[in-house]
C-alpha cells in the first residue's frame, strides 16, 4: 500500500519488507556489524517458521540486507528460530546459541556457526549435526526455556558460561545459569543466578559489566573482579513476557556462588527501572571491541493494527543503535545515548535557542523538513516562578495524566513533533514529548518526562498512550533531552540518557511537508525558556551509493 509508505524509516534499521521482532546476536567480525533479527519471511505478522533474518554495517547505520542466514528447517527447531546470541572466541571464531522451538514445540538450545569463517559477511550458517545441545532442565515447563545470552570465560574453572530464561512453578522470573568447554555439552550451575517472585517469564535475559565510560566485555571483568574485588557492576536485565517491557537493575555478580544481587533489593530486575517507558523489548546488548563500548539494540514494534501492518507490509524497526554506560553521577541508573555515528546523518543544523514561552504559549519552529530529526533541547524554568510555586501535583504519573493538553503549575512543556503545521486547532496532530515538574511539601522538585501520544494520530486502530516516568535531575541541571524524530518512529533520551522514550505514531496529516515542530508551555505558573535548541535535519541511511558500493 503505498499511502503507507511515508511511515518508513530513513535511519532506523528494518528489513525491506515483512514481519521483524527481536535483534539477535548482534556481533562485529572483520570489519563488520552484524545484525541477526527474529524475521517471518512469509508476511508482515508473527508466525511459527520464524527464522533469521541478517544485514551488515560498517557503522551501525547504513545497512546492507543479506540472505537469511538460519531457516527453521530441522525437527529441532521446525516451529521457530528463535532468539539467540553470538560469542567471540579467543581465537576470533565465531559461535552462535539460538533457541529451536521443536516440532513438538518444546524449547531446545542449538548450536550454529558460520560455515565460511574467511568471508567477513558470514553469510552462510552451518547447524550443529547433534543439535540440540539442551533440554530444559527437570522442573523447567518445556515451554519456559529460551533466549540464551552471550557466552563468557571464567577462568577459575576455564568453562564457558550462559544464562538461559525462565519462570518457575509459582510465577517468579528466573535466570538458570549453564557452563560448557566446547558449546556442546552444558551442565546446570546449581542453584539460580537470580529470580524475582511475581514477574512470570524472563525472556532474552542480558548480562554483562559496566564501569568507567568505556564499554567493558564480560570475559575481562569476570577475570577483573576476582583479582579487584570488584570495582564493576554487572547488569542484568529480562524483557518481562507479561507487560512486555525490558527491565533492567544494577548488582554485582558472584561466579563462585553463581549469584547476582542487586544494589537496592527494591529496585530489583522486572519491578524497578526500565531501559525505555516507551515501546522497546527483548533488547540485546554486545561489546564493540573496534570502539570498546557496548552497544544496545531494542526491537520497537508497531502499535497500530495488524491489518495495517498487512496493508503495508512490513512490521517493527530496531532502535537506534545506543551506546550504554553506568552514570557515574547518580551511580544508581545507566547513561543511553545514541552511537556517534548517528551524527554522521546531521545536515542543515537550525540553531533555535533562547527563546522564552508564556504559559500557555505554543512556538513555532521554521524549519524546511521535520520528517527526519535529531533535535537537541534544553529547557529553563524561571527561577523566580519555581520559587513561588506551593507543592503541587505531588502524585503526578504521565500515564495517568492528561498528557501535554493537562495544565499544572510547573508543566507541562517541551516540544511537539510531526505536529500538523497547517492546522492551528488543539486537537491538531501532534506527539508531544514533554517535562512535568512536580513539587512536594517539603519543597523538593521531581521531574517527569513523558510522551503523549495521544493526539499522534487521526487513525482509529492505534493504541495511544501517555507513557513516560521520573528522572533524576541533579543540582544545577537543565532539563535536557535529544528527540530522534524519523516518520513514524520518535525517541527520547532525557537528561542525557538517563531515561528514554520510544513512541511509535501514524499521522495521516502531519506528513511529509506538512510536519512541524513546536515548543510548548501549558505550565500555568512558569514561564519557560528553551535556553538551547538544536535542530539537525537527518540524511537518510538507505539507498545511497555507499550501500551499492559495498563489496558482494
Ligand atoms: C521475545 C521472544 C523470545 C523468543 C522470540 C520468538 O520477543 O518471544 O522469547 O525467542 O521472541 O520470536
Amino acid at each position: 500500500n503505498a499511502m503507507l509508505q511515508w511511515q518508513r524509516t530513513g535511519f532506523h534499521f528494518q528489513p525491506e519488507k515483512n514481519w521483524m521482532n527481536d535483534p539477535n546476536g548482534p556481533v562485529y567480525y572483520k570489519g563488520w556489524y552484524h545484525l541477526f533479527y527474529q524475521y517471518n519471511p512469509d508476511g508482515a505478522i508473527w508466525g511459527n517458521k520464524i527464522a533469521w533474518g541478517h544485514a551488515v554495517s560498517r557503522d551501525l547505520l547504513r545497512w546492507r540486507h543479506l540472505p537469511i542466514a538460519m531457516f527453521p528447517d530441522q525437527w529441532y527447531d521446525i516451529n521457530g528460530a528463535w532468539s539467540g546470541s553470538a560469542t567471540v572466541l579467543p581465537d576470533g571464531r565465531i559461535v552462535m546459541l539460538y533457541t529451536g522451538s521443536t516440532n513438538a514445540s518444546v524449547q531446545v538450545q542449538c548450536l550454529a556457526v558460520p560455515s565460511d569463517p574467511s568471508d567477513p559477511l558470514l553469510t552462510n550458517w552451518t547447524k550443529y549435526e547433534d543439535n540440540p545441545v539442551l533440554y530444559p532442565p527437570p522442573h523447567v515447563g518445556e515451554k519456559d526455556f529460551r533466549d540464551p545470552t552471550t557466552a563468557w570465560f571464567d577462568g577459575s574453572d576455564g568453562m564457558w558460561r550462559i544464562v538461559i530464561g525462565s519462570k518457575d512453578d509459582r510465577h517468579a522470573g528466573m535466570a538458570l545459569t549453564y557452563k560448557t568447554r566446547n558449546f556442546i555439552d552444558f551442565e546446570l550451575v546449581p542453584g539460580v543466578l537470580h529470580r524475582v517472585p511475581a514477574t512470570g517469564m524472563w525472556e532474552c535475559i542480558d548480562l554483562y559489566p559496566v564501569g568507567g565510560a568505556r564499554g567493558i566485555d564480560m570475559t575481562d571483568t569476570v577475570a577483573a573482579a576476582s583479582n579487584s574485588g570488584g570495582e564493576v557492576l554487572h547488569v542484568m536485565k529480562e524483557s518481562s513476557d507479561d507487560d512486555r517491557h525490558d527491565y533492567y537493575a544494577l548488582g554485582r555478580y558472584d561466579s563462585a556462588t553463581n549469584k547476582w544481587t542487586p544494589l537496592d533489593a527494591e529496585a530489583d530486575v522486572g519491578i524497578g527501572l526500565r531501559y525505555d517507558w516507551g515501546k522497546f523489548y527483548a533488547s540485546k546488548t554486545f561489546y564493540d571491541p573496534a570502539k570498546k563500548r557496548r552497544v544496545l539494540w531494542g526491537w520497537v514494534g508497531e502499535t497500530d493494527s495488524e491489518r495495517a501492518d498487512v496493508a503495508k507490509g512490513w512490521a517493527s524497526l530496531q532502535s537506534i543503535p545506543r551506546t550504554v554506560v553506568l552514570d557515574t553521577k547518580t551511580g544508581s541508573n545507566l547513561i543511553q545515548w545514541p552511537v556517534v555515528e548517528v551524527e554522521t546523518l546531521r545536515t542543515n543544523s537550525t540553531d533555535l535557542g533562547g527563546v522564552t514561552i508564556d504559559q500557555g504559549s505554543i512556538f513555532p519552529l521554521s524549519l524546511r523538513r521535520a520528517t527526519q530529526l535529531d533535535i537537541e533541547a534544553s529547557f529553563r524554568l524561571d527561577p523566580l516562578d519555581v520559587a513561588a510555586a506551593k507543592e503541587a501535583d505531588v502524585g503526578y504519573n504521565c500515564s495517568t495524566s492528561s498528557g501535554a493538553a493537562g495544565r499544572g503549575t510547573l508543566g507541562p512543556f517541551g516540544l511537539l513533533v510531526l505536529a500538523d503545521a497547517r492546522h492551528h486547532g488543539r486537537d491538531k496532530e501532534q506527539t508531544a514529548v514533554y517535562f512535568y515538574v512536580a513539587r512536594g511539601l517539603d519543597g523538593g522538585l521531581r521531574t517527569h518526562f513523558c510522551h503523549d501520544e495521544s493526539r499522534s494520530s487521526r487513525a482509529n486502530d492505534i493504541v495511544k498512550r501517555v507513557v513516560g516516568n521520573i528522572v533524576p535531575v541533579l543540582d544545577g541541571e537543565a532539563l535536557s533531552v535529544r528527540v530522534l524524530v524519523d516518520h513514524s518512529i520518535v525517541e527520547s533520551f532525557v537528561q542525557g540518557g538517563r531515561s528514554t522514550v520510544t513512541s511509535r505514531v501514524y499521522p495521516t496529516e502531519a506528513i511529509y511537508a506538512n510536519a512541524g515542530v513546536y515548543i510548548f508551555n501549558n505550565a500555568t505558573g512558569a514561564r519557560v525558556t528553551a535556553t538551547s535548541l538544536v535542530v539537525h535535519e537527518m540524511d537518510s541511511s538507505y539507498n545511497q551509493a555507499y550501500v551499492a558500493s559495498l563489496p558482494s
